[in-house]
């Protein structure tokens, strides 16, 4: 998939420079969809006018026409950026197995059940959960997950997650794939992301509030990590400004 919509992109994550042309219809591309996640109309070329009562039918396919995306880390060494594909299982799974086992306690997902990650492999499903990796060559050396609800009270708060591999912490993974997802949020009609944490994930704690979340609540040992010892629990929030410049539709 080639990446044409570069609008988005935080700039210090942008792999190439884009045209004055491609940029004009990115923005054309971002107004008609955000006008559609809004339950606006959408003129389409004939000017033919859609009505668009919700913002799920667009998330993926817009979202994914931006990837792969180029990046580098803090000490220059590249990375590609896209969301987790069909023929990923492998390099998933060699990914999570370098997680060391007293993290993967605190982790919510059970990542070694190997069902689940052929599941999430050959069955994207991005309108729920968009698990963005980011690559060195063939190598899975992080992964920050969009989870979505797409119904009830909650449909508009996105659920973020993050994991990096041991040997590449503290070098900005985390940090630009959770600006990414802040990015990606931002324009698919969500209004708030959350992050539910143990209270002892300290860095993950810092880099969230760095990205601008805050607590929302922190619970004295009520969750049980998976050998039953009590552990706090951290809700941690951001609103997502809404885009000014799209504010009035069409
Ligand atoms: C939490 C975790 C995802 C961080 O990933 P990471 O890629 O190492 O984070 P980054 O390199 O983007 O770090 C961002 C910030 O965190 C801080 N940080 C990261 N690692 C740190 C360390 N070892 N010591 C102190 N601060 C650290 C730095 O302040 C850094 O900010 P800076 O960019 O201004 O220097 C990673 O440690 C991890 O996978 N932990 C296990 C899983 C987990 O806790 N997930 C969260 C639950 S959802």
């Amino acid at each position: 998939m080639r990446f044409t919509d570069i609008g988005n992109i935080h700039p210090s994550i942008a792999g190439r420079r884009h045209t004055h042309k491609e940029h004009l219809q990115a923005k054309n591309d971002e107004r008609r969809t955000n006008a559609a996640e809004r339950g606006g109309s959408i003129h389409n070329k004939e000017g033919t006018v859609k009505k668009h009562t919700g913002s799920s039918a667009l998330f993926s396919e817009r979202v994914l026409k931006k990837f792969p995306l180029s990046s580098k880390l803090r000490d220059g060494t590249p990375v590609t950026i896209r969301p987790l594909g069909k023929r990923d299982e492998s390099r998933l799974r060699k990914f999570l197995l370098t997680i060391p086992e007293e993290e993967r306690l605190f982790i919510k997902q059970p990542i070694s059940d190997p069902t689940m990650l052929k599941e999430w492999c050959r069955h994207p499903d991005y309108q729920h959960n968009l698990p963005l990796l980011m690559l060195r060559g063939n190598e899975v050396i992080g992964e920050a997950t969009l989870h979505r609800r797409m119904g009830g009270w909650k449909r508009h708060i996105g659920l973020v997650t993050l994991l990096t591999h041991p040997r590449y912490r503290n070098r900005g993974v985390s940090k630009i794939l959770v600006s990414e997802l802040l990015e990606i949020a931002r324009h698919s009609g969500l209004r708030r992301l959350e992050a539910e944490l143990n209270g002892e994930r300290d860095i993950a704690l810092q880099i969230l509030a760095q990205l601008g979340f805050s607590t929302l609540m922190h619970l004295e040992d009520y969750v049980l990590d998976m050998t039953a010892v009590p552990r706090d629990y951290v809700l941690l929030g951001i609103n997502l400004k809404v885009n000014e410049e799209y504010a009035g539709g069409e």
